[in-house]
């Protein structure tokens, strides 16, 4: 199979790659990414040296250069991780979530339609649900469950998730959705919680938790996300959403802590800043459908999961330090200077 991988310089997208280059040594993979602050070519690194891996730098909104692309390389799957995707900078500034997340997709389609792609993945959000109530643990997301979004980033991956619906009843795009809670592990962008925890207590620098710390959040490890995409692309049904979660629901004050005690440090380094707009209080995901239909589990539990991460943020150094004394200094400044 000759598969395209949007945005796989970021944190899912290259642990897709890396996925697929190890299990199916005969697939050829393309990554195109335009290479955002949150985009990161030495992350990439390792797949450059494999013969069936090719990287494109370029912007998938870019309909020109897509098409070429398409035309020349004659994909059999896209699978289109490319986006826009912190809810703060979606609250800061929405506009390029609009552009990447929405009129990306569309490009990416059209090319599919244009070049006869057996098959398109969307990689959704399980934001687009909106949230949960704290005190109903009784109630979980299905596939089912109406679409309600709350921050200008999950407002974008609905648009896109409908748009994709639409492309499939109205011109038969072979498509499926996935729709994933939150993931952790290795090349996650310091900017999200638990890599940004990990960071800051190695520099002994105050932990940010927005309000009291209540929300939940259901944790999934990167590679359980990536086998989860490769089932649904290779088997999953034209036209299908398919909710992936971990059933490993945490507050984001348990997450800190577990953190704190696993790197030795004092809890005291816990700073509670102004909460989040609109913060999402609960998410859980039931997988109910994509484990019967897929036979897809997820392998690595929480406890097991967050010492690998915490080992790998301990191992490789050099890839975040570079980042976080770059232009993400003056983000983190901006946005948690007055908090
Ligand atoms: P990320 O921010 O780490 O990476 C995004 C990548 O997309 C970067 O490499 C960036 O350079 C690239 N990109 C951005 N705009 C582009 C454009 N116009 N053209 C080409 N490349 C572009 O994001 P992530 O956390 O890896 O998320 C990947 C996908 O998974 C997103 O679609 C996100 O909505 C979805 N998702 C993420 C999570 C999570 O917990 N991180 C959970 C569920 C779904
Ligand atoms: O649920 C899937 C989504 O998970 C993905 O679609 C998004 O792309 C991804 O960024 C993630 O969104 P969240 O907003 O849940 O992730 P984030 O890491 O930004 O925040 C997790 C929780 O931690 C959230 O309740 C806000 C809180 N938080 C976050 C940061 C960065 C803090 O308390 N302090 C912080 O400094």
């Amino acid at each position: 199979m000759k598969l395209l991988v949007t945005g796989g310089a970021g944190f899912i997208g290259s642990n897709f790659i890396y996925y697929i280059l190890d299990k199916y040594t005969g697939d050829e993979v393309v990554c195109i990414d335009v290479l955002t602050y949150a985009g990161n070519y030495s992350t990439l690194e390792e797949a450059v040296k494999n013969k069936n891996f090719k990287f494109v730098k370029g912007d998938i909104t870019d309909r020109q250069l897509v098409n070429e692309l398409f035309e020349a390389e004659k994909f059999d799957a896209v699978v289109n991780f490319a986006a826009e995707s912190h809810v703060d900078r979606s609250i800061e500034n929405p506009e390029v979530f609009l552009k990447t997340n929405i009129l990306g997709t569309q490009v990416l389609m059209d090319a599919c339609l244009k070049y006869g792609v057996k098959r398109y993945h969307q990689v959704s959000t399980d934001e687009v649900y909106g949230d949960l109530p704290l005190d109903r643990p009784d109630l979980l997301f299905t596939e089912t469950t109406p679409i309600k979004t709350s921050s200008p980033y999950s407002a974008s991956k609905a648009s896109a998730d409908l748009l994709v619906l639409a492309y499939h009843r109205t011109f038969g795009l072979n498509a499926t959705i996935s729709r994933c809670s939150n993931n952790y592990g290795p090349y996650h962008f310091p900017e999200k919680l638990i890599p940004l925890m990990i960071i800051n207590v190695l520099n002994n620098k105050p932990l940010p938790v927005y309000g009291k710390g209540e929300n939940v959040r259901d944790w999934l490890y990167v590679t359980d996300h990536c086998s989860a995409i490769d089932l649904i692309v290779r088997n999953g049904r034209a036209g299908e959403v398919y909710n992936v979660g971990g059933n490993n629901e945490k507050t984001n004050i348990f997450i800190v802590k577990t953190i704190i005690k696993e790197l030795g440090a004092s809890e005291d380094l816990i700073t509670y800043v102004t909460d989040r707009k609109g913060h999402d209080l609960r998410y859980a995901i039931d997988s109910t459908k994509i484990q019967n239909e897929l036979g897809w589990k997820p392998q690595i539990n929480f406890e097991d999961g967050i010492k690998k991460t915490i080992k790998w943020y301990l191992d490789n150094k050099p890839w975040w330090e570079e980042i976080v004394s770059g232009e993400y200094k003056n983000y983190y400044d901006k946005m948690y200077g007055n908090r």
